[in-house]
């Protein structure tokens, strides 16, 4: 199959592939997504398939504004309706239950449904062409870094899926929020832009899953996530950073230093470095891209830990990439 890649003129085709089963990979401010009709069985199981996904990792259902909620959520709280008119568009995907036309295989079995209103001109009318809402996961291969750029996903999935619609970089970086609304106290299951302090105020009581995942709540946090194609790990410091960049070049590796401005003004020039910037918001934007650069030019990646709250939403993903691995 061949993949083709266009930006807003390929906008009424991606909406006619969706209605007709097919995938569409299209920007968000977050990251990527892989999108089909998520009210069709066979189109969302061909997701699955492109991405080599596990069957019990729910996707996230996408829709142009919260007047479409009720298609596909049942016994909407009047708190889903508040937070979206607040963080909607935008990065916060909100955990309801489902409504009976989005199929089983679509939320992974399950009887809830993550939804959410994504802050992009071309998702939005790529959700209004379609006419249905979109299932997307992000549009990585499973287990991959996600995708900041057309360019990721067309080396993930070309060949794989007919089209993807080109909106340049992701102004957020990392994935949404995911919020369960259906417990007594909401629960943050993935940490994102949103954080549990934007939250609360709306909700009283935020809970997070802080640190591991032992009850894997979000079932896809129990799978491996962001893994570059060579090692990676993490390191607090710059004497780390370059103690263990100089073992790996004796060793003959080709190591790289990802890490925050503040770290790198302590590593010399004749280190390989990639930047952060010197916010949480430039790191998140930057973190994906930066990994796939690096694995395609060294061979040992030494990527920056961050223990400020701040930086809590990215050292999550930053965990997950390293493997959990720290020196
Ligand atoms: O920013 C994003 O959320 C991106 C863009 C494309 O919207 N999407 C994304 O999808 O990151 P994905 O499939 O890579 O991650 C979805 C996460 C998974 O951890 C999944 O387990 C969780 O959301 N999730 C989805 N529906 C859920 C549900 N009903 N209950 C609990 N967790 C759910
Ligand atoms: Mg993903």
């Amino acid at each position: 199959m061949d993949t083709i890649i266009g930006k807003e003129e390929l906008l009424e085709e991606a909406g006619s592939l969706i209605r007709a089963g097919q995938l569409v990979a299209f920007p968000t401010e977050t990251v990527y997504g892989l999108g089909a009709d998520a009210t069709n069985e066979k189109a969302v199981a061909s997701i699955f398939e492109a991405k080599g996904r596990p069957q019990d990792n729910p996707l996230i259902v996408h829709i142009a504004s919260a007047d479409e909620l009720k298609n596909v959520a049942r016994e909407v709280p009047e708190s889903a309706y508040e937070l979206m008119s607040i963080f909607s568009p935008g990065p916060l995907t909100i955990v309801l239950k489902k409504q009976n036309g989005i199929p089983k295989i679509t939320t992974g079995g399950l009887d809830t449904v993550g939804i959410r209103i994504p802050d992009h001109p071309l998702a939005l009318k790529l959700i209004r062409s379609a006419g249905v809402p979109v299932a997307a996961p992000s549009a990585n291969r499973s287990g991959r870094i996600s995708p900041t750029e057309a360019e990721h996903v067309y080396e993930d999935m070309r060949g794989r899926i007919p089209m993807i619609l080109d909106g340049g970089k992701t102004r957020v970086g990392i994935e949404s929020t995911v919020l369960d609304l259906t417990k007594e106290t909401p629960i943050i299951l993935r940490p994102g832009a949103v954080t549990a302090e934007m939250l609360a105020p709306f909700l009283g009581k935020v809970k997070t899953k802080g640190g591991e995942v032992l009850v894997a709540e979000a079932p896809g946090m129990k799978y491996r996530h962001y893994a570059p194609v060579c090692p990676a790990s993490g390191v607090k410091d710059a004497r780390t950073a370059k103690e263990i960049y100089n073992r790996q070049l004796s060793a003959g590796r080709h190591p790289v230093i990802i890490a925050g401005e503040e770290l790198l003004r302590d590593v010399p020039g004749q280190y390989a470095v990639l930047s952060l910037g010197s916010s949480p918001e430039s790191a998140m934007g930057s973190l994906f891209s930066s990994l796939r650069k690096a694995e395609k030019v060294y061979d040992f990646i030494l990527l920056q830990w961050f223990d400020a709250e701040e930086y809590a939403s990215l050292q999550n993903r930053i965990e997950k990439a390293c493997g959990g691995n720290c020196f």
